[in-house]
């Protein structure tokens, strides 16, 4: 077995309950008191024990073990004493598994998985200053770089690694069937990619990108990526991989957000490439959760978070809420007393400004079918339910709400209130959907309504949504920038089921090298189930490098 190191950090928690000042030399030698009591030390903890830096001699009301290795957890019996102390599964420390790079950044959603699998970033890159600020703050180094900088026609001044990630921005590439090869991608971002791969040949490729990559309006592009990577020498399916963190239990990582991401995976096989077609895509995207619905209050969890002016409902999105909300109540009794008991509430988009009566609807020339139909719809709707639709509009200003506040889209099935569920405050309407989960977050602030919360969705609950630790640190900057990077960013748990996917898949080829099999192990054989048993220790690990960096640059 190789040689095991065990770190210890403690934390400050309910400082209410705080009983007396402790040590953390104190808190390792009743661990290892205890350990050795339970019948057998950790492996190797006698000889290489070590502590992490700043050690607190503050209060500490609740210990967390997080122990650091490469082999086997022990079981949570030895941890128990008098403090509550919690194992985090194995991590490599010192000599990590496996070294890979980082491409495109942001704030490190690809580095939070591989930090966690017990990789080592040999280089990163991320062109936007803010996000990359966030990187350095939580990863313990910068990635503040233009990646056409360092790979390019001239230079690829990128270190060797064993597996490249990048979460790169789609182009169009040049549709001429003359510029078959490389050649056709020069220009694009991808090409820079191609650049590195060509010169470093890592044992396995991940690339994300949104969906649409996979879809009709990019097949060139596709195409060009799937041959760029066969001719490579690369393993790849031609079939997309789309995943998307809702459809995996919360045991193993997932997430209650809807966000279907296209991965492409590689494993480096240049004997075997040209057996192109056949290979499966890495995981299906279908639920692996069973029956089993999210519900965000629990799941995610909603709460515990800073409260914060931006959060809050202003007046005028209150009264447009208050406004639909009444609407809702009335027209479930409405369609109850019309329709029974399995009546429902429209599904088409509900536009004030088509409420005319059915027999004077005038679809002037030309209009598009869909619009058509759904004016019909909506004349037809209000034609029903006339006498309880004009006192509602009596009691509420509607028609003097903004043009987007006019239009209910009702997709929260049998839910009775409007403030029952979460509400999107689109430019085409109030979206309404039920408390389980939410769509994905994207770059630009359109932050999600938590009708029973009567506030906005928080950044850190946009974190957890993408799978960060509660200890991931924003440093204070906007919580705008802070929402935008969340929408640019990887889902975590899916990165890691994806790439032990890729792992399980590929393993006869990862077998047949020192590397690939270095892979395998921390990808497969010695990782958790979920990203979650090791994010809050990696994350605090990468904190520490970079408050360390900082103190020795002070010093400089
Ligand atoms: C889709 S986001 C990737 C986000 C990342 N996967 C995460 O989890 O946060 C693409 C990123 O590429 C960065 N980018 C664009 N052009 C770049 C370049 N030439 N060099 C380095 N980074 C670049 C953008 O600033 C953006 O943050």
């Amino acid at each position: 077995m190789m040689n095991l190191t065990w770190a210890a950090t403690a934390e400050l928690r309910g400082l209410s309950r705080v009983s007396r000042q402790v040590s953390i030399e104190e808190v390792a030698a009743r661990f290892k008191r205890n350990c050795r009591r339970a019948g057998s030390d950790p492996p190797g903890m006698g000889s290489t024990a070590w502590l992490f830096g700043d050690a607190p001699l503050a209060p500490v009301a609740a210990v967390r073990w997080t122990a650091l290795s490469t082999g086997s957890a022990v079981p949570l019996a030895h941890m128990r004493s008098s403090w509550q102390a919690v194992l985090m599964g194995a991590h490599v420390s010192a000599g990590r598994s496996f070294r890979y790079i980082d491409l495109f950044a942001g704030i490190g959603g690809f580095a939070a998985a591989l930090e966690a699998f017990g990789g080592e970033c040999v280089y990163s890159v991320e062109i936007d200053p803010a996000a990359a600020a966030v990187y350095e703050r939580n990863w313990g180094h910068s990635p503040l770089g233009d990646i056409t900088k360092d790979a390019n026609d001239e230079v690829v001044s990128i270190p060797p690694h064993d597996l490249l990630a990048a979460g790169f921005p789609c182009q169009p590439f040049s549709k001429s069937g003359a510029q078959r090869g490389m050649e056709e991608t020069r220009g694009t971002l991808f090409w820079n990619i191609l650049r590195i791969i060509h010169e470093h040949r890592p044992t396995v490729v991940l690339l994300e990108n949104v969906r649409n990559l996979a879809g009709p309006r990019h097949g060139h592009e596709w195409d060009v990526i799937i041959r760029e990577l066969r001719d490579a020498g690369y393993r790849v399916s031609a079939k997309p991989t789309v995943f998307s963190p809702h459809l995996l239990p919360i045991e193993r990582g997932g997430r209650p957000q809807v966000r279907e991401r296209v991965f492409i995976t590689a494993t480096y096989d240049p004997d075997s490439a040209c057996e192109a077609d056949g290979v499966p895509a890495v995981i299906e995207n279908i639920s692996q959760r069973g029956d089993e619905e999210w519900l965000l209050t629990t799941d995610l969890p909603l709460g515990d978070v800073e409260a914060a002016p931006d959060l809050e409902l202003s007046a005028a999105e209150t009264q447009w809420i208050d406004a639909w909300n009444d609407f809702v109540e009335l027209m479930w009794a409405e369609v109850r007393r019309t329709d029974g008991d399995g009546a429902r509430l429209p599904g088409f988009p509900i536009w004030v400004d088509a409420w005319v009566d059915a027999a004077s609807l005038e679809i002037p020339e030309g209009t598009p079918r869909w619009k058509e139909n759904f004016l019909r719809k909506n004349a037809e709707f209000y034609t029903k339910h006339r006498v309880a639709l004009d006192a509602w509009l009596n009691n509420w200003p509607v028609k003097e709400f903004p043009p987007s506040r006019r239009k209910l889209e009702w997709q929260a099935q049998q839910t009775p209130r409007l403030w029952d569920c979460a509400m999107q405050l689109r430019p085409s309407g109030i979206r309404a959907k039920r408390m389980t989960h939410l769509p994905a977050l994207v770059a630009i602030t359109q932050t999600s309504v938590l009708g029973p919360l009567r506030r906005r969705l928080a950044w850190r609950e946009a974190a957890r949504l993408q799978g960060l630790p509660d200890n991931f640190d924003f440093g204070g900057q906007p919580a705008a920038q802070t929402y935008k990077q969340l929408g640019n960013g990887v889902s975590v748990g899916a990165v890691w089921n994806v790439l032990r996917a890729h792992a399980e898949r590929d393993k006869a080829i990862l077998e047949r090298s020192e590397t690939g099999r270095a892979l395998y192990r921390a990808i497969v054989t010695d990782a958790p189930k979920t990203p979650d048993d090791r994010l809050e220790m990696v994350v605090a690990a990468g904190q520490r490098r970079y408050r360390e960096q900082a103190a020795h640059k002070r010093l400089l």
